[in-house]
């Protein structure tokens, strides 16, 4: 059986550990890694738009000397004449020696699984799991911190439906010493589901509060997401709470020196451009960071040691 991440669960602890540590070495020798990936393919298969992860992606396997194929849209593949998902994993797997696929419906990547040869990577299902987003800001946030424990970070905005908030929640809960402040409007608080599961069954202490402005002098890392405009029903509602936050650099005089600011991207207007410039801004790092955990995961999947 081909191991997959389908779910950051699907790491354990330990493994994360090594593919941060793999991450950075990436980035120190990068001649190292050059060529490790020679005469593997990875497939990008995208049935919901990307800009960070897919070409993260395909970037992370050029970087390894590997190289790639697959889409970028669902309307370019046989989905449009009723192919199945199964179907199209199956075909794909006899092509490739990994997949990382985005489908907008929960579980599919899990479905996908099913009928693969080859090791597959969730790159986010609906508004359920992100695990590689995840591998990213722990990259990030060890880099910032140099530690993955004993910390206070505030998950801001769209908790309801952030598919990367799910699954760095079930990730951090993980690790030591950590304390969530949960900061939404009533109407996108995080599932019931993760807090029974990752957080109340592990006694994990946590707070949900609807002011960012209350909440930012006690944060040692605040994550600021995107309310999920294509997961509403109602378009109302999504106009409504679709402004709930936005960071400023006067909304951060309060915030600790060492705050770290990360953000999955894409923004819309969650973070203004100025904070930018603030040194606690961590979020275009973060999308560095993207590409060394996938080069490191790659590797690690494919069973490759430089
Ligand atoms: N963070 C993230 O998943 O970005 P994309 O949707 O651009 O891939």
């Amino acid at each position: 059986m081909p191991r997959n991440v389908l779910d950051i669960i699907d790491l354990s602890v330990g493994e994360i550990d090594r593919l941060i540590a793999t991450a950075e070495d990436i980035e120190a020798n990068p001649e190292k890694y050059q060529d490790v990936c020679r005469n593997r393919q990875l497939a990008t298969l995208f049935f919901e738009p990307s800009t960070r992860t897919r070409l993260s992606f395909e970037s992370a396997m050029l970087a390894l000397g590997g190289s790639v194929l697959g889409f970028s849209e669902a309307s370019s593949s046989s989905t449009t004449k009723g192919e199945t998902v199964g179907d199209t994993i199956h075909t794909v797997s006899c092509y490739a020696d990994i997949i990382a696929m985005r489908h907008p419906k929960e579980g599919a990547a899990y479905a996908a699984s099913q009928f693969s040869e080859v090791p597959i990577i969730n790159a986010g299902d609906g508004g359920h799991n992100h695990p590689t987003q995840t591998l990213t800001d722990l990259l990030t946030i060890y880099r910032e911190k140099r530690r993955l424990s004993g910390f206070t970070i505030g998950l801001c905005g769209d908790l309801k439906f952030g598919r990367t908030v799910h699954s760095l929640v079930n990730a951090l809960s993980r690790y030591e010493d950590i304390r969530y402040v949960l900061i939404s409007p009533e109407e996108l608080k995080l599932p019931r589901y993760i807090k029974e599961q990752a957080l109340k069954a592990q006694g994990i202490p946590y707070t949900q509060v609807s002011s960012l402005e209350d909440a930012i002098s006690e944060l040692d890392i605040l994550y600021m997401t995107r309310v999920q405009k294509e997961r509403f029903f109602n378009e109302e509602e999504y106009l409504r709470l679709k402004d709930s936050y936005i960071l400023t650099p006067e909304r951060l005089a309060k915030a600790k020196s060492d705050l770290s600011i990360l953000h999955p991207l894409p923004r819309v207007n969650e973070i203004s451009v100025e904070v930018d410039r603030d040194p606690r801004a961590a979020y275009w790092k973060q999308v560095k960071n993207g590409k060394l955990i996938r080069m490191a995961l790659i590797m690690y999947l494919l069973n490759i040691q430089a």
